[in-house]
């Protein structure tokens, strides 16, 4: 019998309202309401908009998959930890009479585009050309040329075992027996090789969905942006906010063969994609809009609160560069720059207007505003929220620490501070079952009194 593949549950930080909050206020974009309801298109069996739902109880959130299969799984863990304010829709996105009539703040797609046949990326858009509330944004993940078009050969061999009864096992033992023995692609396409290792690692049903799909499209930006325009919205930038940062994000020779291109939307996009081989894009859209004008800008920005993520290192006197990987190599950030800012978080969180009264960050909102987008983009820094009603939050993460203890993949917890999921350590994960975390780590996860 051939084998079914579940797509596993995942977690996505840059899908987080506060993450794109603080990236559209560092590109100076206007934001959603911060109540605004959020929507995930192809959202699978919900894990991560269940985290974002205990997290911001204040806010309603609805996830459309065509599985019923992910929608039942979606259902059941949503129920289970009795959260009121979301619901899951099992509908395809083609079909927009089954689709919910109203505006959303955030609308979120992940790893769909690029595996499925253009009407689907037709209707997506369409979707949210409709349903984003003005100062909304969406945000698109998908697999884009030319850093996907290496692995056509990959998916060319799944697809050549698709009627076996595991193609998984038997097209990565293949892969694998390929690459050992020294053949020509992998000696050509050395990348792949780390790609095929991730994939050993990956659950069978991630590998399933890449390779296996109906459609395997990495995509130009180019084919987005059609779609985009021709629904009414504009390219705003990332939401992996260090490929917002030209200053960082392009070899020091390249950057001024790109800077000429910049009055061209497709050309510069399309140019950055080849200089970073890209391969997966987090593209963020908006409805035409002026940006924010200096003042608005700047309140933006000041009215943010940051704290650290349990994984900032400290840093003392003594302290090499901060290393930030990128598609382009590793960027380093400078100690004097980053400890004063990461001892102040030490303390307790921070408003950015606050930060700008370190004496590195005098007078330089910018340099300011850069660093925490490289910590938020290393995962050693966050927006942080007040919360008062951690119930949600507590009951979800509950629920998820008995899954784990039952043998599930729990890829991270609901932390309302962060208004976002967390990746928790397994041992983290016992220790909070157990009652034994520190009290920080509890409160972080809303399971003081566990
Ligand atoms: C790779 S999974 C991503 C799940 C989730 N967004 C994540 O990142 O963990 C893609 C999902 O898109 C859904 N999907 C594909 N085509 C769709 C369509 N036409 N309408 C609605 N959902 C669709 C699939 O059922 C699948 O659950």
């Amino acid at each position: 019998m051939a084998t079914s593949y579940d797509y596993p549950a995942f977690f996505h930080p840059e899908q987080s309202p506060l993450w794109l909050a603080s990236v559209l206020a560092a590109l100076g974009r206007p934001g959603p309401a911060p109540d605004s309801a959020i929507c995930e298109i192809g959202c699978g069996q919900g894990f991560g908009l269940c985290l974002l739902a205990a997290a911001n109880p204040g806010r309603q959130f609805i996830g459309i998959d065509l599985s019923g299969a992910a929608i039942a799984q979606a259902r059941h863990r949503a129920r289970a930890a009795d959260l009121q304010n979301i619901d899951f829709i099992c509908a395809d996105i083609r079909d927009s009479a089954a689709l919910p009539d109203q505006d959303f703040g955030i609308i979120l797609n992940h790893g769909m585009l690029s595996w499925v046949e253009p009407p689907a990326r037709e209707a997506l858009f369409a979707f949210i050309g409709t349903h984003l509330a003005a100062g909304g944004v969406a945000q698109t993940q998908y697999m884009s040329a030319p850093g996907g078009e290496a692995f056509r050969p990959f998916r060319q061999l799944f697809q050549t075992l698709a009627g076996r009864a595991d193609p998984v096992a038997d097209g990565l033992a293949l892969l694998r027996q390929l690459r050992d023995g020294g053949a020509g692609f992998f000696q050509l396409h050395p990348h792949a090789s780390q790609t095929l290792d991730n994939l050993l690692r990956e659950p069978a049903g991630y590998v399933a969905q890449e390779y296996l799909s109906p459609a395997f499209d990495p995509l130009p930006f180019a084919s987005l942006a059609d779609y985009a325009t021709r629904h009414g919205l504009e390219f705003v930038g990332s939401a992996t906010p260090m490929e917002n940062i030209d200053a960082i994000s392009l070899p020091e020779g390249l950057k001024s063969a790109i800077a000429a291109s910049a009055d061209d939307l497709i050309l510069t996009e399309t140019l950055k994609d080849l200089v970073r081989n890209q391969a997966a894009r987090y593209d963020l859209w908006q409805r035409p809009a002026a940006a924010l004008a200096p003042q608005d800008h700047m309140r933006a920005l000041a009215d943010m609160w940051w704290g650290l993520l349990p994984a900032a290192p400290k840093l003392d006197a003594a302290s090499k560069a901060l290393a930030f990987p990128t598609r382009i190599g590793t960027i380093e950030g400078d100690p004097a720059i980053f400890r004063p800012l990461l001892d102040r978080l030490g303390e307790g969180p921070a408003r950015f207007d606050q930060l700008m009264e370190l004496a590195v960050f005098d007078k330089r909102p910018g340099l300011l505003n850069q660093v925490l987008q490289m910590g938020l983009h290393a995962r050693i820094l966050h927006p942080v929220q007040g919360f008062d009603t951690p119930e949600a939050a507590a009951r979800l993460n509950r629920h998820l620490l008995a899954e784990a203890k039952a043998g599930l993949e729990i890829p991270a917890l609901a932390a309302p501070p962060l208004g976002s999921g967390l990746v928790v350590a397994g041992g983290d994960l016992q220790t909070l079952a157990a009652g034994t975390a520190p009290a920080w780590l509890r409160g972080l996860f809303a399971l003081g009194s566990t």
